[in-house]
């Protein structure tokens, strides 16, 4: 009653089509966008992955982990961009579909831990939702309309042991083709009665031919496999690289904000010192550590006019950028917009805005009041 109904795994595969392809196309857009991204894997980026690793340090459950990790941040993020490119891949092509379904669920679960663990409420965040999402390709894999179904189909035909699939048979059926088959239900070549416990033709291959056949198809199977895997990760890798250097060209010419940090000094009566207004360049921007360590922007869209916030953003805490062209301040990690005169959302997924802080120039020094 509980088993699974016959051809279970093909009928699986045909109806996860959909979020396979939603999947597929999503973690390779996100490789690529990374791979596309200097800014992503530069330590002086606020809106770099060290940048979003320091900040997850602060909140997250695995933060004993996290602090190991960060001097390695540059890694993790061609880590994380180079493993997002192959499990899209993967789930597209259908190639090693189990392995990248465990890939999936692997960065999906990480960043739940990391970064959206304290979304509220919980089903906000998308990273766990992605999470559950690539559960069923790790248990069925991409048995239709991939290339593992083609390397199986392959690997089962191209050898000598033509198809060595096991099948449900009736004596009766083993009898009317036996040659051996003799009347009243006798064996000719045992002299006894036809009987599958004795049967020689049945129980010989079970032994010798039917083992020669699996290892001859799981070897035939593993070198077209490891061929055509070889095949898609050199497209894969020429399509990184050449995202990559359009990414660098492109990025080159357009600098959004300044990697100017302020250096605070202590507390006044106008406020806590944050540095040098010259500091802040006209049009751009420079960011201070508020009193308990997380990151503040401030700005000055004008000569003479400043603003100041919490840059972490109401989401999920990802520090935001200031993008001048835009006049806006953007969130790097899901896209929020927030308006730069006041700190209001003025696009999703943040449902608040950022906390703005009073600013004033005091003999060319910034205070803020937090
Ligand atoms: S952290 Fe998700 S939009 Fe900012």
């Amino acid at each position: 009653m509980l088993s699974a109904p016959p051809r279970a795994w093909a009928l699986a595969g045909w109806a996860l089509l959909p979020l396979r392809l939603f999947l597929g196309v999503t973690f390779t857009f996100a490789g690529l966008q990374k791979i596309a991204n200097p800014e992503f894997f530069s330590k002086t980026s606020s809106s770099g992955v060290y940048a979003q690793m320091l900040q997850a340090v602060r909140h997250s459950p695995i933060s004993f982990l996290l602090n190991h990790l960060v001097e390695h941040a540059t890694l993790l993020g061609w880590a994380m961009a180079l493993g997002e490119l192959a499990i899209g891949v993967g789930l597209l092509f259908g190639l090693w579909g189990r392995i990248a379904a465990i890939g999936g669920v692997t960065i999906a679960f990480s960043l739940f831990l990391s970064v959206s663990f304290h979304t509220n409420p919980y089903y906000l965040g998308s990273d766990l939702a992605y999470a559950l999402a690539f559960t069923p390709f790790v248990l069925c894999g991409t048995p239709v309309l991939s290339l593992d179904a083609l390397i199986r189909k392959r690997g089962t035909t191209g050898g000598a042991d033509n198809s060595q699939e096991l099948v449900v048979m009736t004596m009766g059926a083993v009898r009317a083709l036996c040659t051996h088959a003799a009347p009243n239900d006798a064996c000719s070549a045992t002299s006894g009665p036809c009987d599958g416990a004795t049967c020689p033709v049945l129980r010989e291959p079970k032994s010798t031919l039917a083992k020669r056949s699996v290892d001859s198809v799981g070897r035939r199977q593993l070198v077209v496999g490891g061929a055509v895997a070889a095949v898609t990760a050199a497209g894969a890798a020429a399509t990184a690289a050449v995202v990559a250097g359009v990414g660098r060209v492109g990025n080159s010419s357009t600098p959004t904000t300044t990697p100017v940090t302020l250096k605070p000094g202590s507390n006044t009566s106008n406020g806590r010192r944050i540095g040098k207004a010259s500091d802040v360049p006209v049009g751009g921007s420079a960011t201070f550590s508020l009193p308990d360590g997380t990151p503040g922007i401030v700005l000055q869209p004008t000569s003479g006019t400043y603003a100041a916030y919490n840059a972490a953003c109401p989401h999920q805490g990802c520090p935001v950028d200031y993008f001048k062209s835009q006049n806006l301040l953007v969130c790097p990690c899901h896209g929020s917009q927030f308006n730069p005169d006041n700190g209001a959302v003025e696009v999703g997924p943040a449902v608040t805005g950022l906390i703005e802080y009073p600013v004033t120039v005091v003999d060319g020094d910034l205070y803020v009041k937090v």
